[in-house]
């Protein structure tokens, strides 16, 4: 099977890549799976200069072509947060239940008119010697008033999509690879994916 680096350690995305690129008989490799490369420090301002950041880094250490994925919460009553910030919203420990609490606790008196919400997955592809490109996805909905759900990772307990009565921990990674933000993204990428050398053939 070709062999396509996704440049993150993010147990939950890495799975969630392996699903998704499966589709296109491609196996995605994470930074989990392979020795000794550190972490990048996000210290972008945006989703793209995060995402460019990453894929970038780990394109040049290894000489090869990388995609990276910089996704995050955007709270339509908390003015977009946590946004950028939403791996560390409640600390540098990137607890997920931390967060979900801080966010919860901040939309305590919010009605449920008013608790819209979207996830945003940007790609970036990076390949050595090539300008980067982007692709970007969203999936819409609303936060919860209490977390329910074991399935996916960081904020689905309290995202209902926008069509479901469900949280996106509730549906089954089949139900949520085929509506998420990082299968809306994974979409605009395919179109280019063919024209690009950024499969490794291994
Ligand atoms: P990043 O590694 O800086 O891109 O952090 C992304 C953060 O956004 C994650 O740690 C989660 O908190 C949140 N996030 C991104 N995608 C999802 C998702 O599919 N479900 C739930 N939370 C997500």
């Amino acid at each position: 099977m070709k062999k396509i680096i996704i440049a993150t350690k993010n147990k939950g995305k890495a799975k969630e890549f392996k699903e998704l690129f499966a589709a296109y008989e491609l196996d995605a490799i994470s930074l989990n799976e392979l020795d000794g490369i550190p972490d990048v420090e996000e210290t972008g301002s945006t989703f793209k200069e995060n995402a460019a950041l990453k894929a970038e880094q780990i394109a040049s250490m290894l000489s090869l072509p990388v995609i990276a994925d910089d996704s995050g919460l955007m709270i339509d009553a908390l003015d977009g947060k946590p946004g950028v910030y939403s791996a560390r919203y409640a600390g540098e420990d990137k607890s997920d239940q931390a967060n979900i609490d801080k966010v919860l606790t901040e939309l305590h008196n919010v009605p449920e008119t008013k608790r819209t919400a979207h996830f945003i997955c940007v790609l970036a592809v990076a390949v050595p010697g090539s300008a980067t490109t982007y692709y970007i996805g969203y999936c819409h909905g609303r936060i919860a008033h209490s977390p329910i759900g074991k399935n996916g990772f960081g904020y689905d307990p309290i995202f209902i999509p926008k069509g479901f009565q469900q949280t996106m921990a509730q549906l089954s990674p089949e139900e949520k690879n085929a509506i998420s933000h990082r299968r809306n993204a994974l979409k605009e990428l395919e179109a280019s994916l063919n024209k690009q050398d950024i499969l490794l053939d291994r």
